[in-house]
């Protein structure tokens, strides 16, 4: 690939999505981007490129931008988010929101929407004690073709069995041909759509819990710093942010602090219970 056309394609992907490829990304853009430019019955990447220079479409660039995503996810990945989630953050605002009843979760960038279905399986795994309330479950991701994966909730047999616990398995999915569904009643508790994270997030409402793992890694300081001021406008004094394990808020947002104790999870700043707030 020539220097200008690997410019051109990085260029249009990272003011996409935030996705920053390096140079050294080169055969990941030609490998990803070669059925792309057949899609569009170009013969080669660099074709794509010169056709997204000459006359930029929108719908080849959500194509170019897509395809270089990086889709990787598995149900309770990770665990400790999960029991986190479980242990600490729901009691709290079960607590917190005893009169409301009322908690609202994000799954930002949810990929294929195992992190929203694995919360969705701990919540209904809580079974009566939760009658009266409602949660409401929302899984975001750029990727459209992922968002219509996460509404299906078919697996393959790899996915479903991938960090999930054989009883929750057999309790929570149907088996449909040589794939793994989740039950209707998981599926009808989230509610997937597309959305960037470089847009204006307040469209999406204000969260209680904020699952945003593994996407932040891709995007260079400026972009994480700015996705992460915009969560923190719309999460409740008393939220929680989940990042990833190769993510955290030091050196990157001074929007978030870190709970003592609990790798990984973070509180808005100046929000209840920050004690920065009274000093
Ligand atoms: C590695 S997956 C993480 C999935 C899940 N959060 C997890 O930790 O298992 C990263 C996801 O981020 C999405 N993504 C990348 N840039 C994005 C953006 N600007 N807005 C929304 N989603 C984005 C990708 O499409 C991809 O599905």
């Amino acid at each position: 690939m020539q220097p200008n056309d690997y410019e051109t394609l990085s260029q249009i992907v990272k003011k996409q999505s935030g996705l920053v490829l390096t140079p050294d990304k080169v055969y990941l853009l030609e490998s990803r981007l070669l059925p792309v430019a057949r899609k569009w019955n170009l013969t080669s990447v660099a074709q794509l490129a010169e056709s997204i220079r000459l006359r930029p479409n929108p719908a080849q660039i959500r194509d170019v931008t897509e395809a270089m995503t990086t889709n990787e996810s598995f149900f309770f990945r990770d665990t400790k988010p999960f029991d986190l989630f479980r242990d600490t953050m729901l009691p709290a605002l079960l607590k917190a929101r005893a009169t409301k009843r009322r908690i609202r979760i994000w799954s930002a960038a949810s990929s294929s929407g195992q992190e929203a279905y694995s919360i969705a399986m701990l919540l209904k795994e809580r079974g009566a004690e939760l009658s009266g309330w409602t949660f409401d479950i929302v899984g975001t991701d750029l990727s459209t073709e992922m968002v219509e994966r996460s509404k299906s909730g078919i697996y393959t047999a790899f996915e479903a069995q991938r960090g999930m616990p054989a009883r929750l398995l057999v309790k929570y999915f149907a088996r449909a041909g040589d794939k793994w569904q989740i039950s209707e009643d998981l599926r009808k508790m989230v509610n997937f759509r597309q959305f960037n994270l470089l847009t204006d997030l307040s469209l999406l409402g204000t969260f209680d819990i904020v699952f945003c793992r593994n996407v932040l890694i891709y995007f260079d300081l400026p972009t994480k710093t700015s996705v992460l001021a915009g969560v923190a406008k719309q999460m409740s004094d008393d939220g929680y942010l989940v990042l990833g394990a190769a993510e955290t808020v030091l050196g990157v947002s001074d929007k978030f602090r870190s709970v003592p104790g609990q790798t990984g999870l973070y509180m808005p700043t100046g929000g209840a219970g920050d004690a920065r707030r009274t000093a």
